[in-house]
C-alpha cells in the first residue's frame, strides 16, 4: 500500500504555515525516517496520514484512499500512529485494556483480539505488566505501552513520532528490535526521530525537512553524508559518518557495520 503525497500545504488557524508544498511518495514496505530542527512540521506532516488533519491544500493518498474521503476511524485501519507524548495517546485503566481498544475497535473478533494484544505485548516485553495501570509505570515504560497499542492493531503502516525521546539505551534497542520485526512483517515504517545515530542504525531512506518543506530526501547514506546541507535543519550526521569522514573513507558510512568494513579497506 503506497503513501502518496502530492502538493500538500497546511496552515494552523493561528495562521502558521505548517506545511508549504510537500510531495512524496513512499512505497509498501520502505522504512523512512524523517529528521529537522524542532517545528520544522514532522508532526503535522505524519497526522496527515491518518487524517488527523486535512490539507489546506493538496492530497494525501493512502492506498486507493484519499484521506480527505475517510474518517479518522476508518484511516486507523491501514495507519497506525504512536503519539510523540504518551500521554496523549493512552486513556486506559490497565496495560491489557489500553493495547486490546485499538484491535477491539477495528471488529476483530476475541480470538484475534488476544492474540494481537498477546503478541504486541511480547514485542514490547509488557507482557507480565498487562494489569498494571499506564499510569503507574515509568514515562519511558508508557511510551512502550504506546508502541504496544498501536502494533497490536496489525496496519499496514506505522508511524512512530520520536519513540526514542527519553528512554534508556535497553529501551531504544527494544525499539529498534520492534522496528526490524516490523520491517521483516513487510510494514510501511515511519519514524520521526532527533536521534540520529538511532536514525543511521535502523533506516534506509531517510528525508530532511526545514521550515515546513523537505530539504533532502533519498538513500540514507547519500542524506547522511551531506553534512553542510544537514547543518541548515540542525541536524548533525551520525558519530561514525562524521569520523568516517575525517578518516578519509571514500563512501558515507551509517552505522557500526559499515564503520567497520570502511576500516578494513
Ligand atoms: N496545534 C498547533 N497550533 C498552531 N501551531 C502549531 C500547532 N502545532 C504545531 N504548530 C506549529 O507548526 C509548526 C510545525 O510544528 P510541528 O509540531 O509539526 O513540528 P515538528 O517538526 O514536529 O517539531 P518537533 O521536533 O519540535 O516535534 C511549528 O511552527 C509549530 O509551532
Ligand atoms: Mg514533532
Amino acid at each position: 500500500m503506497n503513501i502518496e503525497i502530492s502538493n500538500l500545504h497546511f496552515a494552523y488557524p493561528t495562521g502558521v504555515q505548517a506545511l508549504r508544498g510537500i510531495s512524496l511518495t513512499i512505497e509498501s514496505g520502505e522504512q523512512v525516517a524523517i529528521v529537522g530542527q524542532n517545528g520544522a512540521g514532522k508532526t503535522t506532516l505524519v497526522k496527515h496520514l491518518n487524517g488527523l488533519l486535512q490539507p489546506t491544500s493538496g492530497t494525501v493518498q493512502i492506498g486507493d484512499w484519499n484521506t480527505k474521503e475517510h474518517s479518522v476511524a476508518k484511516m486507523a485501519r491501514r495507519v497506525g500512529y504512536v503519539f510523540q507524548n504518551p500521554d496523549d495517546q493512552l486513556f486506559s485503566k490497565n496495560v491489557g485494556i489500553e493495547v486490546a481498544f485499538g484491535p477491539r475497535n477495528l471488529g476483530m473478533n476475541a480470538e484475534q483480539v488476544q492474540r494481537q494484544v498477546n503478541e504486541a505485548l511480547a514485542m514490547t516485553e509488557l507482557s507480565d505488566k498487562t494489569e498494571t495501570n499506564p499510569y503507574d509505570l515509568s514515562a519511558t515504560w508508557r511510551k512502550m505501552v504506546a508502541l504496544a497499542s498501536v502494533i497490536a492493531m496489525d496496519t499496514d503502516i506505522v508511524i512512530f513520532d520520536e519513540p526514542t525521546t527519553g528512554q534508556d539505551a535497553a529501551n531504544i534497542a527494544r525499539i529498534a528490535n520492534v522496528i526490524k520485526v516490523l520491517r521483516e512483517r513487510g510494514k510501511t515504517v515511519i519514524t520521526i526521530t532527533h536521534d540520529i545515530d538511532f536514525c543511521g542504525e535502523n533506516f534506509a531512506r531517510v528525508i530532511a525537512m526545514s521550515q515546513g518543506r523537505i530539504l533532502l530526501d533519498g538513500k540514507a547514506n547519500d542524506v547522511l553524508g551531506q553534512e553542510d546541507v544537514l547543518a541548515t535543519t540542525y541536524v548533525d550526521p551520525p558519530q561514525l559518518t562524521r569520523l568516517g569522514k575525517r578518516l578519509g573513507f571514500k563512501e558515507t558510512v551509517r552505522n557500526e557495520e559499515e564503520f567497520l568494513a570502511g576500516l578494513k579497506k
